[in-house]
């Protein structure tokens, strides 16, 4: 039988699914991976000046206006058809008494946007913003900072940074995890539960290297569930995954899943 078609299988079978993505599930959707050569958002910053409470100390303006650009980058693109098909099938098996939890790294809302509901964003969302001091949630329109969604980043563009309302002491920050911090340990734990039960791991558009998202699979995996990779380029779980397709996100799920998903 042909690799698609075991998925296939695998797929109409399962009954408790685990969906963990990374940037690569967005890149059709034309928000850029991190990671890959010549459009990974690392290739060209460095994550120390953009990713950490200390680089929005140091310098909040440039940092505020990363984040407000991908915010405005994000809401500017539509799902693809993965997460399209990620959402129908989770529908899919909601109806007939299974589950499907998505757990994603990414910070953009495309899942959610794309039919899935009940994500969980384990590193935090762009959807979301608190003040860095005083910690309370803050409404923001990234919209009203004027700045246009482009491509890419204008790095002489400067946005002036959003003073907290209650506090008036801090800056309010993006509700994302930066480099040093603990993941929201709700997503987390939920995530791990839902490995625990799985029967079926889809793993999408991560490179692995960031921990401790890159523990997940293996939880899975040493719970019983079968393993899927999808990603152009090997990684190490390629190597024990019990499939691996070296293809793109939104080419091999709506192949996958046409048996389930209309
Ligand atoms: P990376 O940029 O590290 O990896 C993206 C992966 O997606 C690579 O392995 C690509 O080969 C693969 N890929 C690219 N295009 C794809 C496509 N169309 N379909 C499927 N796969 C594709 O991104 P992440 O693994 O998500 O953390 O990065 C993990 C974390 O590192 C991010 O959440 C972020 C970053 O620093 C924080 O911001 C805390």
């Amino acid at each position: 039988m042909s690799n698609i078609r075991t998925a296939a299988q695998w797929v109409s079978e399962a009954q408790s699914v685990v969906v963990l993505s990374g940037a690569g599930m967005s890149a059709q959707s034309g928000v850029p991976t991190f990671r890959d050569a010549q459009t990974g958002l690392w290739q060209r910053y460095a994550p120390e000046q953009l990713a950490t409470e200390e680089a929005f100390r140091d310098n909040p303006a440039m940092v505020w206006t990363w984040y407000v650009w991908r915010a405005m980058l994000v809401n500017s693109v539509a799902p693809n058809a993965g997460h399209q098909a990620i959402g129908s099938w989770q529908e899919h098996l909601l109806a007939y008494g299974g589950s499907l939890t998505v757990a994603t790294q990414n910070v953009d809302n495309l899942h959610e946007r794309g039919g899935a509901s009940e994500v969980l964003h384990l590193h935090g969302s762009l959807q979301n913003y608190r003040c860095i001091d005083c910690g309370r949630s803050a409404a923001f329109d990234p919209a009203s900072s004027g700045m246009r969604a482009d491509k890419t980043f204008d790095e002489d563009q400067a946005l002036e940074p959003v003073a907290c309302t209650y506090c008036a002491v801090g800056m309010l920050r993006p509700g994302v995890v930066w480099f040093g911090e603990t993941l929201p340990q709700d997503a987390f734990h939920a995530a791990v539960d839902a490995l625990h039960e799985a029967d079926l791991v889809v793993v999408v558009g991560t490179s692995g290297l960031v921990q401790p998202a890159a523990s997940l699979p293996s939880i899975g995996r040493d719970a019983g569930a079968k393993i899927i990779e999808i990603n152009p380029v090997p990684t190490e779980l390629s190597e024990v995954a019990d499939l691996h397709f070296a293809a793109t996100a939104a080419v091999i799920l709506p192949d996958m899943l046409s048996d389930v998903v209309s």
